[in-house]
């Protein structure tokens, strides 16, 4: 039996159907399951957006999305699989009667209905409230909506409490696409898999911990909403946290999503909050000015189209965070992340303590600290870092640090790494809550979020500026050296 047979079929509702999220992620992710034969035969797409489109329009719209998306020639066999499977509806998403639309063609009983919510997070009540209209708001029923799930946690509290009123905890699925990339769940398997690191994971063995997401990409095309959220809300309260959630947790009892969330949890929990007391020495913000990615000259922030003079939103940020409990008693975990930066790098690096007594150089206490580089993208990967003797008659041994590398492309022959999307995607249609975030951690990061921005609105922190097409503002680098330390200078 295949996976697919082993499933249920559904109505996935998808709201928001034509705009970004939609056509540049969830139907290429639909694509690629259907070619994977993971869509049940009888499950159906039901597109929802307010353009006035006809089927056909909507269909030949999605081919030509899908085909610019997934960088390979389309399927025709597949996409017509697929195509059987979509149907289009125009409606107003804050307009109740036009809900009944789906009443007409939706039976709980026959499919599962799970509606995926590609909207913004101000929409998720209206749309809760009209899929109840539809009687669709059945205990069979999902929800899957992305974030950023408000502005700040009181707005995280209020969406929540509609949500709540029409769908259980256990009903809802709230995407970190994060949680759904490959090398993210690799991280999971790597901690808890591998016995060899069991004993190294803690503040003994552990020096310092770094997480940099870069991003070449500027806002163009999406200016307004960023500047609303800017890079802390927009990457750091959710991607970034998770990654160090995921690092930092206590081993779970088992992969279910209660034992997952539950440790995750408690390091949300353990957050030392920023305020006004440590926001300078903490934080950097900074924000991007004209400059040159790959050779092509780009606009400074202020300058993207839709841009406003007066901004002061940051589109980098680093953080010293500290985790308060007995695991990473004085070990720092630094994050970074920001838009039109050198290159597309995200990665994780484990610092392990110095060597305390040097044998092979006594008297240079500069040996090179072992490290475990997790590539996250691109070229994803595990590399370990570990002193090696050079091949030489010297009479002094010469050492140099050399990586022992896993690269998931060469190792795994794998022609194509799947997107989070599509995991993600799966895992809601399997019903397991496990790689989606409860609402407490969602309310936590943001408790942790406001205090850094509360500091950041009272205090003085310069928004300084970095030229696009680096790794961002200078102060960036004393954030680590101060304590003679550096960020990872990626291969
Ligand atoms: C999204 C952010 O959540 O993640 C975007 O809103 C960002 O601003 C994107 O560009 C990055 O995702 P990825 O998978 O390309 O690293």
């Amino acid at each position: 039996m295949t996976e697919a047979s082993l499933r249920q079929a559904c109505d996935l509702i998808l709201f928001g159907a034509c705009g970004d999220l939609s056509t540049k992620k969830l139907l290429p992710a639909l694509y690629q399951l259907e070619k994977s034969n993971l869509l049940h035969p009888q499950t159906r797409i039901i597109a929802i957006d307010r353009q006035t489109l006809s089927e056909d329009a909507f269909i030949d719209f999605t081919c030509t999305q899908i085909s610019l998306s997934i960088k390979e020639k389309i399927d025709r066999d597949t996409f017509e699989q697929l195509q059987a499977k979509l149907h289009y509806l125009n409606m107003n998403l804050t307009e109740p009667n036009d809900y009944l639309q789906l009443k007409n063609i939706c039976d709980p009983a026959i499919r599962r209905p799970i509606s995926y919510f590609a909207t913004p997070p101000t929409l998720f009540g209206v749309i809760c409230q009209g899929i109840s209209i539809a009687g669709l708001a059945v205990p069979s029923a999902r929800v899957v909506m992305e974030k950023p799930i408000g502005h700040d946690l009181n707005s995280s509290i209020q969406i929540h409490n509609k949500i709540a009123q029409y769908f259980t905890e256990d009903q809802i699925y709230r995407i970190d696409h994060y949680l759904g990339k490959d090398t993210v769940l690799n991280l999971l398997v790597l901690r808890f898999a591998n016995t060899i690191f069991m004993s190294l994971w803690d503040h003994h063995a552990i020096d310092q911990v770094q997480i940099t997401v870069a991003e070449e990409l500027g806002v163009a095309g999406r200016w307004d909403y960023y500047d609303q959220a800017g890079q802390v809300a927009d990457m750091l309260q959710n991607h970034l946290l998770q990654i160090l959630s995921c690092i930092a947790m206590e081993p779970p009892g088992s992969l279910d999503a209660a034992s997952i969330r539950h440790e995750k949890l408690k390091v949300l929990k353990a957050l030392r909050p920023i305020t006004h007391t440590n926001v300078q020495n903490n934080t950097v913000r900074g924000q991007y000015i004209g400059g040159s990615v790959h050779g092509e000259t780009v606009p400074g922030y202020l300058e993207e189209k839709g841009g406003k003079l007066a901004s002061q939103t940051e589109t980098f940020v680093a953080v010293e965070v500290n985790i308060d409990n007995w695991r990473w008693y004085g070990v720092p975990f630094y994050l970074r992340t920001g838009k039109r930066m050198l290159k597309k790098h995200s990665e994780v690096v484990i610092y392990f303590k110095p060597q305390r007594h040097h044998i092979f150089k006594p008297g240079n206490p500069h040996l090179a600290q072992n490290k475990l580089v997790i590539r996250l993208q691109p070229n994803e990967g595990v590399e370990i870092h570990i002193m090696n003797k050079l091949p030489e008659l010297k009479q002094e041994m010469c050492l140099q640090q050399t990586g022992l590398n896993v690269s998931f492309n060469e190792t795994f022959k794998t022609a194509r790494i799947a997107d989070a999307y599509e995991r993600l995607l799966l895992e809601v249609m399997l019903g397991r809550q496990y790689l989606f975030v409860s609402r407490e951690e969602v309310e936590h990061a943001w408790l942790w979020v406001d205090g850094l921005l509360n500091a950041w609105r009272n205090d003085s922190t310069p928004l300084h500026t970095y030229q696009a097409g680096t790794w961002g503002p200078i102060s960036a680098d004393t954030l680590l050296t101060r304590t003679g330390r550096s960020w990872n200078e990626p291969s």
